[in-house]
């Protein structure tokens, strides 16, 4: 199992390091622009092998992607992170060309990859790769929503003093700060649904402070998030590298599915050997179809921007 990485910025590398500590993967490839850089964030890590016991190897290389040849899963972390009291969206102009050139360049070596998409404004950039790659769609894959029900747990568990793994939830909708819609009706601790523990103020409050998850983090860091990000993408790889199986919001190209069309956006798929290998239709009530729906207005506007359609 071979998995490249390309951008060894803090998402990156925190990448590299969760899947080398879950010691599942043969090989990891960090690409990076910046001369030395993936080198030097593989070479640190590779000296962590002894400490922590995996035996994954991890090398860098600057922007050369034989090295990235026959890759099963890539990672595409490039682009620029966003500032301070930036939106996610702000970031398109940049970042598009940035994603668009990377995939072309993963896809020249490694043509049967699956494609995890991180970069900013995520949404539309795993649409952009859809459009541009013409990979089939299970193969392309949107890092959001297993960041923001992550993001979610954790308000939960802070509201119930109780451990995130008391607790389930899923955030599904565009990632971003006016996009994501947790599902709080589904939200539980051990199956019991949180209704029964939070008060109706506390649980919107709760929804409201996971949606500004990612700009709250900015404000505090200075930059986008990396920790939980990268162990969001760890798990995505995991999934499907062990073919697990495994349930996941994630940003996947809808054909009518929760009866959007032609965009990419959370919802629940399973993550196996094959990427996505179904998009799952949860029943939604009225509140929670029109908030999608709204979401996914949101994202079609973001993807309008985009030249290529
Ligand atoms: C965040 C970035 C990864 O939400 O979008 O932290």
């Amino acid at each position: 199992m071979k998995v490249t990485i390309v951008g060894a910025g803090a998402v990156g590398a925190s990448c590299a390091e969760y899947i080398a500590i879950k010691n599942f993967a043969s090989e990891v490839v960090l690409i990076d622009i910046k001369e030395d850089y993936a080198e030097g964030k593989a070479m640190d890590l590779m000296q962590t092998a002894s400490l922590l016991g995996f035996d994954t190897k991890i090398t860098g290389s600057t922007n050369d992607y034989s090295k990235t040849a026959n890759s099963d899963i890539a990672v595409i972390t490039s682009g620029v992170p966003r500032k301070p009291g930036m939106t996610r969206e702000e970031l398109i102009g940049i970042n598009a060309d940035i994603v668009k050139s990377v995939s072309e360049s993963l896809l020249e070596h490694s043509p049967n990859v699956t494609l995890i998409v991180v970069s900013n404004p995520m949404d539309t950039m795993t649409y952009l790769v859809h459009k541009t790659t013409k990979l089939p769609k299970n193969k392309i894959i949107g890092m959001g929503g297993a960041l923001d029900s992550a993001r979610f747990k954790y308000r939960i568990s802070e509201a119930l003093d109780c451990p995130s793994s008391d607790v389930d939830g899923m955030v599904i909708g565009g990632h971003s700060d006016t996009g994501m819609v947790p599902l709080t009706r589904l939200a539980t601790r051990n199956s019991v649904p949180v209704s029964e523990f939070l008060s109706e103020d506390r649980i919107n409050q709760i929804s409201e402070d996971t949606k500004v998850g990612g700009a709250t983090l900015t404000k505090m860091l200075g930059t986008s998030a990396w920790y939980a990000p990268g162990a969001a993408v760890s798990s995505l790889v995991q999934a499907i590298a062990c073919d697990q199986k495994k349930m996941f919001p994630c940003s996947a190209l809808l054909e009518g599915e929760y009866g959007l069309n032609d965009l990419c956006i959370g919802v629940p798929v399973i993550l196996g050997k094959d990427g996505i290998e179904k998009i799952v239709e949860v029943e939604l009530d009225e509140a929670e179809k029109a908030k999608l729906k709204e979401s996914a207005s949101g994202v079609s506007k973001t993807n309008d921007l985009l030249e290529v359609k």
